[in-house]
């Protein structure tokens, strides 16, 4: 069932200039989703799941971490899961890589995209990286000289934006000042995570309005309180462009206890469609492929629009 089939309201008015034309999906789905689940994905499964993604017209698909296999033992077939890939032309696969082991590991897979994954606040660094937060840029700093070096894209991640479990409320401005340092440090965009989906509309205009670069920036919203497809919009509204989000819903963080999903990719198309946002998906595509996971995983996607589309 499509979503015109289903009714699904469009503009009949011109976009306002302050949306962009076309939002970039960054799909996480494959990596954060996958990382934070009970049980171990395999390999097989992983491999269908990119697939299905790639076919449904999703050009960014986060695959894989090169972490440390005990820290995330659901991400510890990234070679395997890497030999197997079939590469589709236009679609990049961006895997993490938090320090030169993962580096080394990630080169070896013929990796041509990597991204940083840095805390806003000391608890978390310390938590995900087992670093402080200045001793994470000194983790981070040889990664990208290399990277940049063999010719890879860098990305960076920024975690606890809005709001840490530890330590409340995250000043913007701390937020601005690791930013900075990784745009410094190389990497071509920053994506701005709200890790166990605090924030609101209004926190969000905020840390990005302190951005001198708000173009290179992304966002990434978890969904613990209903919010992140508000805070996206709004991220909109600001210039961002580039969205990450995971097929049906999928997602967290095994070191953030209280991050549940993030943004689904389907809520995500579903409100860009309706706004004459391009954003290149085939949403019923994409929803059977959440349909299925959740099959695998055993338990209903928690994606409305899913729901919606496939119930
Ligand atoms: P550590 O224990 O401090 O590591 O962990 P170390 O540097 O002391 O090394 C200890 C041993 O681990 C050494 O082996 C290393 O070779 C090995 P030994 O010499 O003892 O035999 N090692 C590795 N092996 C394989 N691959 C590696 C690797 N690194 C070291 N990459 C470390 C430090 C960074 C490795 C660890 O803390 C780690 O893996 N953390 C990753 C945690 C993680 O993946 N979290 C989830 C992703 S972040 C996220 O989800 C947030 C995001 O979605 C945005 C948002 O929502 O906010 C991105
Ligand atoms: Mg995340």
């Amino acid at each position: 069932m499509g979503a015109r089939e289903v009714g699904l309201p469009t503009r009949s008015v011109p976009l306002e200039s302050f949306y962009p034309q076309r939002v970039t999906i960054w799909e996480v789905g494959a990596r954060d989703g996958l990382q934070n689940e009970k049980s171990i994905v395999p390999v097989a499964t992983k491999l269908e799941f990119l697939g299905r993604l790639a076919d449904a017209g999703l050009t960014t698909l986060e695959a894989t971490s090169f972490v440390h296999p005990k820290w995330v033992p659901q991400l510890a077939d990234a070679e395997e899961l890497l030999a197997g890939l079939e590469r589709r032309p236009g679609v990049d696969y961006p895997v993490l890589v938090p320090n030169e082991r993962g580096l080394d590991r990630a080169l070896a897979a013929g990796v041509g995209h990597i991204a940083i994954f840095a805390s806003a606040t000391e608890s978390f660094a310390k938590r995900n990286l087992n670093r402080t937060l200045d001793e994470q840029f000194e983790m981070f700093e040889p990664v990208v000289t290399r990277a940049l070096a063999e010719g890879l894209r860098v990305r960076g991640y920024i975690s606890m934006c809005f709001g840490d479990q530890w330590e409340g409320d995250v000043e913007p401005e701390q937020v601005h000042r690791v930013g900075e340092r990784l745009l410094d440090m190389g990497c071509w965009q920053i994506s701005l995570g709200d890790t166990i989906g605090v924030a609101t509309p209004g926190l969000v205009e905020d840390v990005i309005a302190g951005f001198d670069e708000i173009d290179r920036l992304a966002v990434h919203f978890h969904d613990t309180y209903g919010q992140a497809l508000a805070n996206t919009l709004t991220a909109l509204r600001c210039g961002v462009s580039t969205v990450d989000s995971s097929a049906g819903g999928l997602g967290g963080c095994p070191y953030a206890e209280s991050a549940t999903g993030n943004l689904a990719t389907e809520d995500l198309v579903w409100a860009l469609e309706g706004m004459g946002i391009e954003h290149g998906v085939d949403l019923d595509a994409l929803a059977r492929t959440s349909a299925w996971m959740a099959e695998q995983l055993g338990r209903p996607s928690p994606s409305r629009v899913v729901q919606a589309l496939t119930g």
